[in-house]
C-alpha cells in the first residue's frame, strides 16, 4: 500500500488501474478497506485511489481533525499524487467530507457520489449520543462503540447469510485506534449542515443508498435528491447501511454507470 506525506501526516491509501481518478472515502470507524471489492472492479478501466483518513488504518498516528480539515487532507494528497480532478465518491462520514471537499474545491470535481450518507450536520440527540459514545470508548475502547453500532449497520440478509461480510466488517472496526475514534466522534458532532450546498452543486451527483439503511435511511437520500439538480438515485436491495460491503456489485455497477456517463459527457 502507498504512502505519501501531506500536511504533516504519512498517508496510506490503495491504488490500482489507469484512467480517470475515482476516489473513494471510508466512512466511520473504518478504513480504505471496506473498498476492496470496488477497488478490485472499477481498476480494470479507471484508476481508483481510497486512501486511509487521518488517524485511521494505516494513517497514524492520532491526531484532532474536523470534517471540513478531512476534506482538506484528502485535496492535498490527490494533489500530490496527481489524481485531480476526479469522481469523488464518500461512504457516511466520507460523505461528509465529500460535500465539504465540494464546497471548497469544486473544480477539482467531476462529479459526486453521495453513498450511504446525509447532508445535514447532527441533531442536538445526535449530540448527546456522540457524548455517549465517547464514553464508551473510554470504558472499554474502540469496541465500546462497534458493540454500540454494530447492529444497526447491517441488513437481516447479510446478518444471515453473509457471516463473511459481518466478520470482516466488525475486524476492521474495532482494528481503529481508540484516540481517532474520540477524535472523530467530535468532528461528526461538529461538523457543519452541508444541505444548503446542494441546489447549487454544479457537477452530476449519484446517489447511493441500502433499502435497509437504518443509520442513513433511503428518506434521506430521497430527500438529497430532491435538492439536487439531476441526480441519479440507486436504492441497493438486501443491503442496510454498509451497502457497499453487503452488496459490492450491485454498488460497483452503479458507480461505474456513473462514471460511464461522466466520460461521454
Ligand atoms: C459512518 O458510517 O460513517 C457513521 O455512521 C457516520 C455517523 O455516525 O454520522
Amino acid at each position: 500500500m502507498p504512502t505519501t506525506t501531506v500536511n504533516n501526516v504519512a498517508f496510506h491509501y490503495q491504488e490500482r488501474g489507469r484512467g480517470v481518478p475515482i476516489v473513494l472515502l471510508h466512512g466511520f470507524p473504518l478504513d480504505s478497506r471496506m473498498w476492496d471489492a470496488q477497488v478490485e472492479s472499477l481498476s480494470d478501466r479507471y484508476r481508483v485511489i481510497t486512501p486511509d483518513l487521518r488517524g485511521f488504518g494505516g494513517s497514524l498516528p492520532p491526531a484532532p481533525f474536523t470534517v471540513a480539515s478531512f476534506a482538506d487532507d484528502v485535496h492535498a494528497l490527490l494533489k500530490q499524487i496527481g489524481a485531480l480532478p476526479c469522481l469523488l465518491g464518500g461512504f457516511s462520514m466520507g460523505g461528509y467530507i465529500s460535500l465539504a471537499f465540494a464546497r471548497k474545491y469544486p473544480s477539482d470535481l467531476l462529479g459526486l457520489a453521495l453513498i450511504d450518507t446525509r447532508s445535514e450536520g447532527d441533531t442536538s440527540a445526535g449530540k448527546e449520543n456522540r457524548a455517549k459514545m465517547i464514553r464508551l470508548v473510554d470504558e472499554n475502547g474502540t469496541k465500546g462503540v462497534v458493540e454500540e453500532m454494530f447492529p444497526r449497520m447491517l441488513a437481516d440478509f447479510t446478518i444471515t447469510q453473509r457471516p463473511d461480510v459481518v466478520r470482516r466488517l466488525r475486524e476492521i472496526m474495532e482494528s481503529q485506534h481508540p484516540q481517532t475514534v474520540k477524535h472523530a466522534l467530535v468532528a461528526l458532532r461538529d461538523r457543519e449542515d452541508y444541505s444548503g450546498d446542494l441546489p447549487s452543486l454544479r457537477v452530476p451527483a449519484l446517489i447511493i443508498v441500502g433499502e435497509q439503511d437504518a443509520i442513513t435511511p433511503p428518506v434521506l437520500a430521497e430527500g438529497m435528491g430532491k435538492a439536487i439538480r439531476n441526480p441519479t438515485l440507486a436504492v441497493i436491495p438486501r443491503a442496510g447501511h454498509m451497502a457497499p460491503m453487503e452488496q459490492p456489485e450491485e454498488v460497483t455497477l452503479a458507480l461505474r454507470r456513473f462514471a460511464e456517463q461522466l466520460a461521454v459527457r
